[in-house]
């Protein structure tokens, strides 16, 4: 069989990136050696920042599967070095900066990106109550409202017309709702209610800025808002943001939970993991109590199950949740027992469940996961 030549090795190794550059490593020039076999085997040497690199696991497994796609490769070895003193400052030059970066997002713990397959079915609603509810729950929280044009974040928590400041390092820094929600959105930046028509390049560079220049701090969670379907920003975040994780929210209509099922693809296709599910306006809850199964039933369970992973929760339609998004106060925070509001508190504790908190800059590379129970799902209130 035919051997891959050096230079389609090293066009496959384009495919890896750097998290916390956001550069890939033949472009950053972190390939040290690459050796063909004529056994097929390929060893590659990757040159690292600093030898206690947390991220070295990231980039054993995005080596080997970049390279052992490749035609006539029988395995993958990769080792690692690190890049000299002289090289470290050559890097810095070239990304035009005196020093390299400790990473934008090195002092946060955990990226979970929200997302669905359409618009509507309450990504943001839920986005905001989360915050709310892993703050409660004594998480330091971030809310970044990816969705560009359709960004609700600064009105669901309340945050009208102020605009955020720059530190004496020039980087953006966060409002902050309710007492501790840092939050981003674009919607600090453009006149109220205005159109954003950013497209390509220029959301690109927006969305890193958000990343890159903005201080985020030290966070527990950084929740993500996206925009519907699984589209550009998506592609963007998940390039930028490898070790995120993803959040499907879904309607329990079969319908929507087909769309979602489009995202999730969206999530594996791009490396991304599934988290969990949260099914959102599970039915009507009136203020008496009683419920009334709107949209259908059993969607978000069924989506949970196919893509193995926990259905976090079930929060019904209730009136309370409509009117405090609209207030700016989400219904975790200013009605605690509405029941939306307590399906969003059990879900922020399921999401603290999945993701053991732990500083990623502390952290050898991960061993292998535990295995998940398919289909698990919490009890529901
Ligand atoms: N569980 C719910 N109960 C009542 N209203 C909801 C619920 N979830 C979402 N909504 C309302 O539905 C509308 C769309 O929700 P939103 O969070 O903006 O969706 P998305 O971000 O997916 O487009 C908003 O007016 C929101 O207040
Ligand atoms: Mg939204």
């Amino acid at each position: 069989m035919r051997r891959p030549v050096r230079d389609q090795i090293l066009d496959a190794l384009r495919a890896v990136i750097d998290p916390e550059l956001r550069r890939d490593i033949v472009e950053l020039e972190m390939v040290r050696s690459i050796d063909v076999h004529d056994n097929g085997v390929v060893d590659v040497t990757v040159s690292l920042t600093t030898p206690g690199c947390p991220i070295r696991g990231h980039f054993q497994t995005g080596v080997s599967q970049a390279v052992g796609r490749l035609e006539g490769v029988s395995g993958v070895n990769v080792s690692f070095d690190v890049l000299s003193d002289n090289e470290k400052s050559a890097l810095g030059h070239k990304l035009g900066r005196g020093s390299l970066p400790e990473g934008a997002l090195a002092r946060v713990s955990n990226v979970i990106c929200i997302g669905s397959g359409k618009g509507g079915v309450g990504k943001s609603s839920v986005t905001a109550n989360l915050a709310a509810a892993l703050a409660c729950d004594g998480k330091r929280v971030g809310v970044l409202d990816a969705d560009v044009w359709g960004y609700s974040q600064p009105r669901m928590l309340g945050l009208g017309a102020q605009r955020p400041h720059v530190n004496s390092d020039r980087k953006l820094i966060p409002l902050t709702a309710h007492d501790g929600i840092a939050v981003m959105s674009i919607g600090f930046f453009v006149e109220q209610d205005a159109a954003v028509v950013w497209r390509g390049p220029m959301l690109h560079k927006a969305l890193q800025q958000f990343l890159e220049d903005v201080d985020w701090g030290e966070l527990d969670y950084l929740l993500i808002d996206l925009p519907p379907g699984t589209g550009d920003v998506s592609m963007t975040l998940a390039q930028l943001l490898p070790q995120a994780k993803f959040l499907i929210v879904t309607t329990p209509q079969p319908v929507a939970q087909r769309v979602a099922r489009r995202s999730a693809e969206m999530a594996t296709k791009v490396k991304l993991e599934v988290a969990g599910v949260i099914e959102n306006m599970s039915g009507f809850v009136t203020p008496d109590g009683e419920r009334h199964q709107i949209f259908g039933e059993g969607g978000g369970q069924l989506l949970a199950e196919e893509l193995e992973v926990p259905l976090l929760a079930k929060v019904p339609l209730t009136m309370a949740l409509r009117e405090q998004s609209d207030a700016g106060v989400p219904v975790v925070l200013s009605d605690p027992d509405d029941p939306a509001a307590q399906a969003l508190r059990q879900g922020a504790r399921g999401l603290i469940a999945l993701s053991p908190v732990e500083l990623p800059v502390m952290q050898e590379p991960a061993p292998a996961a535990a295995p998940k129970p398919a289909g698990m799902s919490l009890p529901m209130a």
